[in-house]
C-alpha cells in the first residue's frame, strides 16, 4: 500500500468519525449543565457539519469516494462519552466528566487531520490539504475552549467543596453546643451558587 492509499484510508476514517460526531454531539449538548458548555457543543456541532462537507470536497478533488470505512476509534470514544452522560454526578463534576470525553475526541481528530494534511502535502496535493487546515484550526479552537471551561469548572468545584466543608464544620460546632448558628450562614440550597474568579 502506497502513501496515497494510506492517506485515503485516513481520510475515510475521518469522514466516518465526523459523521458519527454529527449524531453524538447533540447528546453532549443536551446533557451539559453549564450553559456556555452547552453552547460550545452546539457550535461545534455546526462546525462538524461543515467539516463533513469539506471532506466531501476533498474526496471530489481527489476523484475518490468518501465511504467504505468505519472509524472504530471514534466509536469507542463516543461510547465513553455515553458513559460520561450516564454518570450520576451533579453540577461541575458532571460537566467535567463530559469535557474529559469531549477533549479526547478533539485530540483524536487533531491527530488524524495533522497526519492526513502532512500526507497530502507530501504527495504534492496542497489544494486538497487547504480545507483540512481550516478544519484542523477549528478542532484546535474547540479543544482550547474545552480546556478553559475545564479550568473554570475545576475552580468552581473546589470552591463548592470549601463552602460545603465550612458548613459541615459549623453544623458540627452547633451540634456540640460550642456555638450558635453563625450570622449570614449559607443555606443548603445556596451551596452551588459559587462565583468564579478570573
Ligand atoms: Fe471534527
Ligand atoms: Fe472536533
Amino acid at each position: 500500500m502506497g502513501l496515497r492509499e494510506v492517506m485515503l484510508e485516513e481520510l475515510r476514517d475521518l469522514y466516518s468519525a465526523e459523521n458519527q460526531l454529527v449524531k453524538a454531539l447533540p447528546k453532549l449538548a443536551k446533557a451539559a449543565q453549564d450553559e456556555e458548555l452547552q453552547q460550545s457543543f452546539s457550535e461545534h456541532l455546526e462546525e462538524t457539519t461543515g467539516q463533513v462537507e469539506r471532506l466531501k470536497e476533498v474526496f471530489s478533488l481527489l476523484e475518490e469516494k468518501p465511504t467504505g470505512k468505519h472509524c472504530k476509534g471514534m466509536e469507542g470514544l463516543i461510547e465513553e462519552g455515553k458513559e460520561a452522560i450516564d454518570e450520576e454526578e451533579e453540577g461541575e463534576a458532571y460537566d467535567i466528566g463530559l469535557i474529559g470525553a469531549a477533549a479526547r475526541v478533539e485530540h483524536y481528530e487533531i491527530a488524524g487531520y495533522t497526519a492526513v494534511i502532512a500526507m497530502l502535502k507530501g504527495l504534492g496535493l496542497e489544494e486538497a490539504a487547504e480545507p483540512l487546515v481550516e478544519t484542523l484550526n477549528e478542532e484546535n479552537e474547540a479543544l482550547e475552549k474545552l480546556e478553559s471551561k475545564l479550568q473554570e469548572l475545576i475552580v468552581a468545584s473546589a470552591e463548592s467543596a470549601v463552602s460545603e466543608d465550612a458548613e459541615s464544620e459549623e453544623a458540627d460546632a452547633v451540634a456540640a453546643g460550642k456555638a450558635g448558628p453563625a450570622k449570614n450562614s449559607r443555606s443548603g440550597n445556596k451551596r452551588r451558587e459559587v462565583s468564579v474568579r478570573n
